[in-house]
């Protein structure tokens, strides 16, 4: 018989990414380590734009800057990595968002007990083969590899030793940092152990990165040891996916190629049929719809600026590779529900953000299809002139100035018969690289260089917005395009200094505002605003006009929508309040977001706020809504203010004058952002969640003013829709679903009945199909479509009628459409169980055929496998082992 392929754990080896992340954070949660919840893409720590690692969130407890939440602790962390984008898609194993699986100890378990329960979790619950695993460790790092040798047992030539570059993990350039040694996974074993090559991405893949953090590196790049040596570590949750799952790439895991295969759709297209190029794209569409749905859903907005230009030039590279795969209508939506559904398990939070997410993507699509028709409005008018050829020059400046991408002026330029100056293009291209100095650094950490430069040569910018919505301000500065400039003109996308500004900018959690500049025949729109220190940056698009530096306009604020934050601004100070009397008057504030549309407090406590104090903390917030209590803003300093009882944000530098914000008798609190000037005009306050982020923080969502409408509208849809459905009226839905739950449930039990039966009178047709091997009669056969009892019960029966000398194997898959999951069974007779033949050892080792194994009693046994496609071959090698088997012991 040939010999099973994996090891004998594998047989319950976890296969989809859901499993593998459950059965990582099982593994060390059994060790002791409390389970994380993944903290948002957007850090807490403002050093940097995303959260690149699972150890991000810790990075203050591991300087010893903030208590260890525990002294281990696990997670699965949301991760966005953009310095390789253009890799993405065109190696097997690049991407912009992914899930790092980690294993963390504050102080606790250091080298050698992390490299055991690496090793342990890869071979015995993951079912890696050992000779499928190589290992590297730090140039320096003896010990390291003396674990790996002498107490793991791996042998010394897979173990690497690799330099710095490779094997010492920092998060930054300063900050925690630590030698490291990574596990790999080997697709050619039978290569060997000479010559070893862990660059050769063909042969092998690391998975595993363990790293002994015990050093900081401070601005000059020098190390101090830190206070305690903690571990942690990264494994990539689709790298694992790829492994496990037997697939070339971390695209073709399950959590990917729904995505890959919904764009294909809407192309018409089969990825298996493409060639590398096309594959390329549906790689790119299906890895960026996930870090844009999950981008968003963590509030990110695109816009020109950090963070929001990373989400717009990831939305733009969708839209670029569906046109190159033809197609040519708006998709985003369609990709953003896709990923919702995808996503939904693991974070419940896109679905609640569904309605943000999925208009953001119709907006941003929006943009650039317009984007792309100015350029094609523009070519058409360059080929009008009919020209000999399109020069590089106008080819570049199509692609830089508006946006337009070379392929598709390729495409236009060729329907006319018209070629491109390709190698101009690359001159007027480098030229610009050499202008930008940015031929390592990508486009965003220019634009925000670009925009820290100009910022810093200017005076702190007046802020006027407490008390106008409307102010006549001068032009300081400009960057346009990612270039500090001193004029702008239609289309361009900017980022304006100005002398004094009625926007509030980005800060204290509250939104920045929406607006417009105008001025002349100049209209600017303003989507954004954030801070640079003292300097605001307002980030928008010229409408119409020009604008340079110098220019008068006049800047207004859009009045909804600063209406609408500084509605939900005061809302999050009463929930404070609320929350103090309700819960427990020690209560302190973790974070808060003030959007237009919502707001959401973070909180420290120890536990759940529970449905009564919720709907408590609402009642008081509306009475004091209704109350109709004016706003007191002042100024004062801070002792006096922190002596009138003002609620500071501990750990927060604040200056020696501070504004504080009081609604008399409910609440008093430092602050600096725009409040009502009396609570009826928040109107009404409706709580939407609450949620656990992080270990003794829990989140408030809440909407307030016209958003508690247009939820209470979305909420009625749904019970209308459901009212309709089960054409009953709002207050018998609940006992009209009820009964339905009921009936399902008697009909699976008569389901299952019926299906008990069907497999008898299934079985009845297959006994003629037994053949005689000696004295006995041996019957194999292939049985679709039933689940392990069914498939029991007609071995069985056929069993049963076959007499003492029957040998039966069934084997099929439960689900035909699904391959993953077979399922065999064996019923053997008397005789043959007399002979030495034991039901359970035998399909054991069958199962082994189809990358599974089980076994059961003598006379009959069950056993699954993971591999349908090995399922014919399975049942024909057990269909020959037996009939020689039976043929000799009765002969
Ligand atoms: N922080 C380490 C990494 O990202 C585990 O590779």
């Amino acid at each position: 018989m040939a010999a099973a392929a994996s090891s004998s754990s594998a047989a319950s080896a976890p296969r989809s990414g859901e499993e593998i992340r459950e059965a990582f954070l099982r593994f060390f949660a059994e060790r002791g380590h409390q389970r994380m919840p993944s903290a948002s893409l957007i850090p807490e720590d403002p050093t940097v734009l995303l959260t690149i690692a699972g150890m991000l969130p810790f990075k203050p407890v591991f300087l010893g800057q903030q208590e260890r939440p525990a002294p281990r602790a696990t997670s699965s962390q949301k991760c966005i990595r953009t310095n390789d984008i253009e890799n993405v898609g065109r190696t097997a194993r690049h991407h912009t968002f992914f899930e790092m699986l980690g294993n963390f100890s504050f102080g606790d378990y250091f080298k050698q007990q992390a490299i055991e329960w690496a090793w342990e979790l890869s071979t015995e619950v993951f079912g890696i083969d050992p000779s499928n695993l190589v290992v590297s460790v730090f140039r320096e790092d003896d010990e390291a590899e003396q674990i790996w040798r002498d107490v793991v047992g791996v042998n010394p030539k897979r173990i690497i030793r690799m330099d710095e570059a490779d094997n010492f993990w920092a998060s930054g350039p300063t900050g925690p940092c630590g030698p490291c040694s990574e596990i790999y996974y080997d697709f050619k074993p039978e290569l060997g152990n000479e010559g070893i090559d862990l660059e050769d991405e063909d042969r092998f893949i690391e998975f595993y990165n363990l790293v002994f953090m015990q050093y900081n590196r401070d601005a000059q790049g020098s190390l101090s040891p830190l206070a305690n040596r903690n571990i942690d570590t990264g494994m990539g949750l689709e790298r694992m996916a790829q492994i496990l799952q037997k697939v070339p790439n971390n695209y073709e895991t399950d959590l990917i190629f729904p995505l890959i295969k919904a764009a294909g759709d809407l192309a018409g297209v089969d990825y298996h049929q493409l060639d590398a190029k096309g594959k390329t794209s549906l790689k790119v569409i299906g890895d960026h719809s996930r870090a844009v749905t999950q981008l968003i859903c963590d509030g990110v907005i695109a816009s020109n600026l950090g963070r929001g230009y990373i989400l717009r030039r990831l939305l733009r590279r969708v839209v670029r590779h569906g046109r190159l795969l033809g197609i040519n209508r708006p998709f985003l939506v369609t990709m953003g529900e896709a990923a919702i559904t995808l996503l939904q398990g693991a974070y419940p939070s896109v679905v609640e953000r569904q309605e943000v997410i999925l208009a953001e993507l119709q907006r941003e699509e929006a943009r650039f299809l317009e984007t792309l028709e100015r350029g094609e409005k523009l070519l058409s008018e360059l080929l009008a002139s009919k020209p000999m050829q399109i020069s590089g020059v106008q080819a570049f400046e199509l692609y830089d100035t508006y946006g337009f991408p070379l392929e598709l002026t390729q495409e236009i330029a060729e329907e006319q018969g018209l070629a491109v100056d390709l190698d101009g293009f690359e001159v007027a291209m480098e030229e610009q690289r050499q202008r930008a100095k940015a031929a390592a650094v990508s486009i965003d950490l220019t634009l925000q260089d670009a925009i820290e430069q100009v910022a810093s040569d200017q005076a702190a910018t007046a802020f006027k917005g407490y008390e106008a919505l409307e102010h006549a301000s001068c032009v300081q500065a400009l960057v346009v395009n990612g270039e500090p400039a001193s004029h702008a003109v239609a289309g361009d996308a900017v980022q304006i200094v100005l002398d004094t500004t009625p926007f509030y900018g980005e800060g204290g959690g509250q939104v920045g505002d929406r607006g417009v500049l105008s001025g002349g025949d100049v209209i600017v729109t303003v989507d954004a605003v954030s801070r640079m220190r003292d300097v605001f940056v307002h980030d928008g698009r010229i409408e119409r006009g020009q604008l340079a530096v110098g220019d008068r306009v006049n800047a207004q604020v859009d009045r909804t929508c600063r209406r609408r934050a500084q509605a939900n601004h005061t809302a999050t100070h009463l929930l404070q309040a609320a929350l103090k009397q309700v819960v427990d008057p020690g209560i302190g504030q973790a974070g808060s977001l003030v959007d237009f549309d919502r707001l959401r407090f973070d909180f420290h406590c120890p536990q759940a706020v529970s449905a009564d104090q919720l709907v408590q903390i609402e009642t008081l917030i509306n009475g004091w809504i209704a109350e109709a209590h004016d706003l007191e803003v002042q100024e004062m300093a801070i002792d006096q203010a922190k002596a009138a009882g003002a609620v500071a944000m501990f750990g927060e530098k604040y200056a020696d004058v501070v504004r504080v914000v009081d609604v008399p008798g409910v609440s008093m609190e430092l602050c600096g952002g725009t409040h009502v000037a009396n609570t009826a005009e928040i109107g009404l306050f409706k709580i939407v969640a609450e949620s656990g982020v992080a270990a003794g923080i829990r989140r408030i969502e809440a909407v307030a003013g016209a958003s508690v409408l247009a939820y209470l509208n979305e909420r009625d849809a749904v019970v209308k829709q459901l009212g309709d459905r089960f054409k009953a009226q709002p207050g018998e839905i609940v006992e009209r679903v009820a009964a339905l739950q009921a009936e399902l449930k008697s009909m699976g039990k008569a389901l299952l009945a019926a299906q008990a039966e069907l497999a008898v009178a299934k079985s009845a047709a297959l006994v003629s199909k037994a053949v005689a091997a000696g004295s006995c009669q041996l019957l194999v056969e292939r049985l679709d479509g039933m689940d392990g009892a069914g498939l029991q019960g007609a071995a069985q029966s056929l069993a049963d009628q076959l007499g003492d000398g029957a040998a039966v194997v069934l084997g099929g898959l439960p689900n035909p459409e699904d391959l993953g999951k077979v399922i065999l069974v064996a019923a053997f007779g008397k005789q043959v169980i007399a002979a030495k033949l034991q039901a359970g050892k035998f399909i054991g080792g069958i199962a082994k055929l189809c990358g599974g194994g089980g076994g059961g009693r003598p006379n009959l046994a069950q056993a699954g496998g993971r591999d349908g496609a090995a399922l014919d071959g399975a049942l024909a090698q057990a269909r020959e082992d037996l009939s020689q088997t039976l043929a000799a012991i009765s002969g």
